[in-house]
């Protein structure tokens, strides 16, 4: 633990003395929060950062010419049967392990907990992390295999996602295959770059973004316990997208066949703006734009002769990461691209008194995972997904991503699934599934597997129904 003194020493250095301003006034465990605190940052980097972000205009990356990704279609090209095999044996070999970000800290969603353990069911009540959970369980089932899950949580909810683990059982989950690990966090700047304090014995600070998942996974020994099991392919996963394929045999297949290092899933932009990044190939490098950049690339936004979006390719955040590639990526991690997000940071002010700001006061400094694209080598490899069954993140209670608007693609897939397996569903005048549905992802993960599964089952979705892991009715 490092000392008063070699704190102050370096808190000067860089020009921040004034995180001890209350430091006469901290208890012994709070001076030992703050000491770790200060411990845990490298300032080299937040020097660098507040000296381009803060202190100078935010840098603009230019590009002579950016093309559309080439894409492999919907359910894959003339070798999806090929890609499909190989995914599949890639699983029964062990060759596949699951890689979920649920570091963040889900401000939008406002719900008190991580946001894995939000009740998304409707009517089980059952949580996001179940959901994926109940997925894993079909995989291995299906391909008598054990997939290790690992988990990077942060600071702000490490213990709380544990907690709701072992409540939980680990969903059915052998626990020793379920592996947390934390990410980095790193100080809120005000808008001079200096570090915000949001207690007087504890700095604002965030966790480094999902694109921290690249030293968190070697840095916490996650690369060398996936090379110790066998394991060289991550399905990298985000835990608000309830819908997400874990593992999906057909992406895995293609990114093994084309030996790739990292992989992506596509789905087709519902609009020009949506929120999402765009994959292109900028000036020939493999890139995904964020969308809060849009603005400097006007030609993202332009539309054919027939009026479709030329750049559609929307990133769903859904990879499969080779582990030796996060290993090279961390081995040059200091020319990772940092973001930064203008945000309203409750803190202290000079007084010690606790500010609630209506407007951005500072700046939280995060990676982002798909700028991992620019650092692959090879041809992309970009998989196109519908987005009903596979992407529905939730970002918020109402409006586009969201709670409600998951719950209705619940309603639109499953009713789907039932209406085609022979059972009656009921609809509104609109044409809409009127009724909630939920489907245990373990009895199946798909509509033909539904099928499948549902003979000798009668179910009907006049009113609402939940169909558990076992196809029993379990409405609660
Ligand atoms: P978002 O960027 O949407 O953030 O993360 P969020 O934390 O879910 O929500 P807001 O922005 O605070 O409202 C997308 C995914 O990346 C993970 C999140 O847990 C989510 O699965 N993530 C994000 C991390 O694991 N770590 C981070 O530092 C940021």
């Amino acid at each position: 633990m490092l000392t008063e003194s070699i704190a102050r020493a370096r808190l000067e250095e860089n020009g921040q003395e004034h995180v001890f301003r209350f430091w006469d006034q901290l208890t012994g465990p709070e001076r030992a929060q703050l000491l770790a605190q200060i411990e845990s940052i490298d300032f080299r980097l937040m020097n660098r950062l507040v000296a381009e972000w803060v202190k100078s205009e935010p840098p603009e990356e230019r590009f002579g010419r950016i093309d559309p990704v080439p894409v492999i279609p919907k359910g894959g090209g003339e070798d999806a049967r090929e890609a499909w095999q190989a995914g599949e044996e890639a699983l029964k070999q062990g060759r596949v392990g699951l890689l979920l970000v649920a570091g963040g800290q889900g401000t939008r969603l406002g719900f008190d907990g991580p946001k894995g353990a939000y009740p998304i069911g409707p009517i089980t009540r059952k949580s996001i992390f179940g959901y994926h959970a109940e997925k894993i369980r079909n995989l291995q089932r299906r391909y008598n295999c054990s997939l290790p899950w690992y988990i990077m949580v942060s600071d702000t909810n490490h213990e709380q996602t544990r907690a709701f683990f072992e409540k939980n059982h680990y969903f059915g989950i052998e626990p020793g295959n379920v592996v947390f690990f934390e990410q980095r966090m790193v100080p809120c700047v005000d808008q001079d770059g200096k570090f915000m304090l949001d207690q007087p014995g504890c700095l604002a600070m965030n966790p480094n973004g999902h694109g921290g998942v690249i030293p968190a996974v070697v840095d916490n020994g996650i690369a060398r316990h996936a090379r110790n099991r066998g394991v060289d392919t991550l399905s990298y996963f985000q835990v608000d997208n309830w819908a997400v394929k874990v593992a999906d045999p057909l992406f895995i297949g293609y990114h093994v066949m084309r030996a790739a290092m990292m992989s992506s899933k596509t789905h087709r932009k519902d609009k020009p703006r949506e929120a999402v990044g765009v994959h292109c190939l900028c000036d020939g490098v493999y890139r995904v734009i964020e969308y809060t950049v849009l603005d400097l690339y006007p030609q993202l936004l332009e539309t054919d002769s027939a009026g479709n979006l030329i750049h559609y390719a929307g990133s769903p955040a859904i990879h499969i990461l080779d582990v030796g590639f996060i290993e090279s990526l961390n081995a040059n991690y200091d020319n990772f691209p940092w973001w930064r997000a203008h945000k309203k940071i409750p803190c202290l002010n000079e007084r010690g008194e606790r500010i609630e700001p209506r407007e951005p006061n500072g700046y939280k400094f995060e990676t982002f995972i798909f700028d991992a694209l620019r650092f692959v080598t090879h041809d992309p490899v970009v998989l196109e997904i519908p987005r009903l069954g596979e992407y529905t993140p939730i970002k918020a209670y109402e409006g586009d991503n969201s709670v409600v608007a998951a719950r209705e693609s619940m309603r639109a897939l499953w009713g789907g699934w039932l209406e085609r397996a022979g059972f009656p569903v009921r609809r509104d005048t609109a044409d809409k599934v009127a009724v909630d549905i939920e489907i245990s992802p373990d009895f199946a993960l798909n509509e033909q597997e539904f099928i499948e599964r549902a003979k000798g089952h009668i179910y009907d979705a006049l009113s609402d129904v939940a169909i558990g892991p076992d196809g029993r009715i379990e409405n609660r």
